[in-house]
């Protein structure tokens, strides 16, 4: 049994507590004005950044990809799409960032490729059978002429998780299993091929001096032996789950990949993008001799409801714990809708699963939703543990709901006809300058998807220095976590206050979070700031205080 890390990492381990900002390449500055955010964009916006007080940035793909998922469909792994820039801007956006003293994790994608990879490529060309074709997974068809998917699968985009090549012959051949878009095959992970290309992608990448890395669909990668039907159920899926997700065998890759990044010393990280429930089965992921992190998606779903964010509190502390790791916490990121407008909808209003549009029959309250957000990044960013950042968060951008039909890009709205409008709102490129083309996106004023005029207030340069901007509260909550250590405390509960109320301390300092109905009495002590004014020493609804608590 290796040692639990909570004694083999001491608790200055810079990713125990630290606070990682996810830049979005395609919408975070362009630098070359063709509409796509690129690299040298963000090496030019990157001190910006820094000067909120993150201590590191997680990239979402820049590698060379047809773009048919925003990137997540991978056609070279140890290479920069042309769209992004070169290998040099992005080693000159590695150096950059150690500059201006951030770590930088990058995104990796080992559950699948693009249809373009080279090995896909190959598999398509070689007859069923072949080496070529095991490094992905090829099945015959069911029904009498295999005019069948081999399972009853579906992708998480929409529609059948199956696709049928064709042979060389011109034959209707083998299908072909993809999780996600059919641009998308899965890898085979049963094939020690697929294991040893990992482990060379996991080392292209340290050796350019990267802190690590977040790993893509990490519940994906193996499937259960045979892989059966999924057995059709009534109950909303919490999670994914079923023979395509979360199996036991998982684990043997990212204990390999851990010796992996424990070649390069001991402070290279992963995070596990799991969609994993409950807590305890996350928990799985960051065993000692695993990863560092996995993304806290229960805290992200829990609704602006004291009860509810009691328990998930108590139960992530416990779940990570348990073995070792650190909490993180997350509200917002590119699958899912902006956290400003997600808490805009009535908490008795069945959201759309994914994403909103011109037609959604529930459209959010905005001034409520970012008032509750607000309030919300006040109770996260109080919490021991790591907590990881949206960029476009810190200036309250809602989701984007006006986007055109014709001007979606997610394929969650082609695979399901529109029915489902996807995450093409949380992506849209985000607001510099309010008086500049595109805000400062780029000086072209093209942008791949387009940005609403209700940005313009939002900009950068409307926020920074304003009082009571919400990119104001984000860098006074950011730096007051960093000089309180609040990263590396305990949560204690406070008695005495109502059902609708959070109160905890941490670090000697008292958080009260107000989800209630109505106006509550602060402790004394000094008040260090609040998600929104106060009336008095009373905390209106909606309403996060930090107080510092007299000795
Ligand atoms: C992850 C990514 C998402 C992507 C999917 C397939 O969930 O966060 O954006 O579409 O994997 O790679
Ligand atoms: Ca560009």
């Amino acid at each position: 049994m290796p040692a639990p890390k909570s004694l083999m990492a001491p608790a200055e381990k810079w990713w125990r507590h630290a606070v990682i900002y996810q830049i979005y390449p395609r919408s975070f500055a362009d630098g070359n004005g063709d509409g796509i955010g690129d690299i040298p964009g963000i090496i030019n916006r990157l001190p910006h950044i820094a000067g909120l007080g993150i201590d590191a940035i997680w990239v979402s793909p820049f590698y060379t990809s047809p773009q048919k998922d925003a990137g997540y469909d991978v056609a070279d792994f140890c290479d920069i799409d042309p769209i992004f820039g070169t290998l040099a801007d992005a080693e000159k956006l590695i150096d950059t960032a150690h500059e201006l003293g951030l770590r930088i994790i990058v995104d990796i994608v080992p559950n699948h490729s693009s249809s373009q990879h080279e090995w896909f490529q190959q598999a398509l060309a070689a007859p069923p059978g072949s080496p070529e074709r095991a490094r992905y997974m090829f099945r015959e068809g069911r029904g009498e002429n295999a005019e069948l998917p081999p399972n009853n699968w579906e992708s998480v985009f929409g529609g059948s998780a199956w696709t049928r090549v064709t042979e060389k012959d011109g034959s209707a051949g083998q299908w072909y299993l993809h999780l996600f878009d059919s641009s998308q095959p899965d890898f085979n992970w049963e094939n020690l091929e697929v294991w040893e290309f990992f482990r060379g992608v996991l080392r292209f990448w340290l050796d350019r001096g990267v802190d690590g890395f977040r790993v893509d669909v990490a519940h994906g990668l193996v499937k259960l032996e045979g892989l059966p039907d999924a057995v059709a159920t009534d109950q909303p899926a919490v999670g994914n789950v079923g023979p395509q997700w979360n199996q036991p065998g998982v684990h043997e890759i990212y204990r390999d990949w851990r010796k992996v990044l424990d070649e390069y010393g001991d402070d290279r990280v992963m995070c596990a993008e799991a969609w994993v429930f409950p807590l305890s089965d996350m928990a799985r992921y960051v065993r000692s001799d695993e990863m560092d992190q996995a993304f806290n998606f229960a805290y992200m779903a829990t609704k602006w409801d004291a009860n509810a964010l009691r328990r998930v509190i108590v139960e992530s502390l416990e779940a990570f714990d348990s073995v070792g790791a650190p909490s993180t916490w997350v509200l917002s990121n590119h699958d899912v809708v902006r956290h400003a407008s997600r808490y805009g909808i009535d908490a008795t209003t069945k959201a759309q699963p994914t994403g909103f549009g011109p037609t959604s029959a529930h459209k959010p309250d905005e001034v409520w939703g970012l008032a509750v957000a607000r309030a919300a990044t006040t109770v996260m960013l109080a919490l021991p543990g790591s907590a990881y950042l949206y960029q476009g968060e810190e200036l309250g951008l809602p989701e984007v709901i006006g986007i055109p039909d014709n001007k979606r890009q997610d394929p969650t709205f082609f695979r399901t006809s529109g029915e489902r409008y996807g995450r093409d709102g949380c992506r849209v490129p985000i607001p510099w300058v309010k008086d500049a083309t595109a805000f400062g996106f780029n000086d072209s004023g093209k942008t791949w998807l387009p940005q609403p005029s209700s940005f313009g207030p939002l900009s950068r340069d409307q926020q920074e220095g304003t009082e009571g901007s919400t990119l104001e509260l984000y860098k006074k909550l950011l730096a007051l976590r960093s000089s309180l250590r609040l990263g590396t405390g305990a949560v204690e509960w406070l008695p005495g206050y109502g059902d609708s109320i959070v109160a905890f301390t941490n670090c000697g300092i008292a958080v009260i979070a107000n989800a209630g109905d109505a106006e509550v009495a602060l402790p004394d002590g000094e008040l260090l700031i609040s998600s929104a004014p106060l009336s008095g020493h009373s905390l209106p609804p909606n309403t996060t205080a930090w107080v510092k608590l007299a000795d």
